[in-house]
């Protein structure tokens, strides 16, 4: 299904918690209770959902001290897709090292993108505090494709790695080129096999081509206008590499003026450093060999 049979990507099962919580969260009226309970069954993610809803990204005024108290603080729908994140990273993350590929520069990448979409999702919606969850979580997952080939591919992945840095082209070009598929197309089988809601599907499958998207197409140009910023101002998890991306780019693709990405990227700073909790998720992450490559 994914071309070439010697190569062939399975996807990786959906987690229980996660079927479970999508499950639960399809009915309209879900109260915190029962969403709590199918939280605990899966430990990491209940101190995830946790440690978030106390995190200084949430601002809350008195401390959750139960998983109850945490679904209240973000609320079910938030809670549903951050199990998804979590749960996806539970099951997704490498153990391997990869020699000029930084782990940790991925994840701040995807964390970056997740602020970014929030706040360019906001800005082009004209409703801050409605509705941007869906943009964050699609921002941290908008890569997730990546994870999956990693795993399943470790020897091509290390071959794109080693492409990109060496004719320094961006990855997705060179999936396509060397493995007959890409993160996207993966990334969206994935959201398709684990019945991620459609907002989340859409900003993971169209973040390089938003113009493409028949829904939700300005929740895609947020996610897409954020990636580009996120590689803008970080280091790049491609050792060595630095993508030129004007500010005038990343204004035209979220639809804002130069003015409205300054302020998002004032926010992405502010956020980076509230987002402790978030970031320190990525802490098992594999032992990179930037410094070996
Ligand atoms: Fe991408
Ligand atoms: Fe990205």
């Amino acid at each position: 299904m994914f071309h070439r049979s010697s190569d062939r990507i399975d996807l990786p099962s959906l987690p229980e918690a996660l079927r479970r919580i999508i499950d639960i969260t399809k009915c309209n009226e879900v109260d915190a209770e029962s969403l709590a309970h199918v939280v605990m069954i899966d430990q990491s993610l209940a101190c995830k959902v946790l440690r978030l809803a106390n995190s200084a990204y949430f601002a809350r005024r008195d401390k959750a001290e139960t998983v109850t108290d945490a679904i209240i603080t973000l609320g079910s729908g938030y809670v549903r897709n951050l199990a998804a994140s979590a749960s996806v990273l539970d099951a997704l993350f490498p153990s391997n090292a990869f020699p000029g590929f930084h782990w940790h520069h991925f994840w701040k990448h995807s964390v970056t993108t997740a602020i970014a979409a929030e706040s360019f999702y906001a800005f082009a919606t004209g409703c801050r505090k409605k509705n941007e969850e869906s943009a964050f979580v699609a921002g941290l997952m908008h890569d997730v494709g990546k994870l999956v080939i990693a795993r399943a591919l470790p020897f091509k992945f290390r071959q794109v790695v080693e492409t990109c840095r060496e004719r320094r082209l961006e990855m997705l070009s060179i999936e396509t080129e060397l493995l007959g598929t890409n993160h996207i197309y993966i990334g969206k089988q994935l959201a398709r096999s684990w019945q991620f809601p459609d907002k989340l599907l859409t900003g993971i499958a169209y973040h390089h081509a938003p113009e493409n998207a028949r829904e939700h197409q300005d929740l895609a140009a947020a996610v897409c206008a954020a990636d580009m910023l996120a590689k803008r101002i970080e280091d790049s998890y491609l050792v060595g590499m630095h993508p030129n991306i004007s500010l005038g780019d990343i204004a035209k693709t979220a639809g804002l003026d130069a003015q409205g990405v300054n302020f998002v990227i004032d926010e992405v700073r502010i956020g980076l450093k509230r987002c402790g909790e978030i970031l320190s998720w990525g802490k098992d992450m594999p032992y990179d060999m930037s410094r070996a490559a």
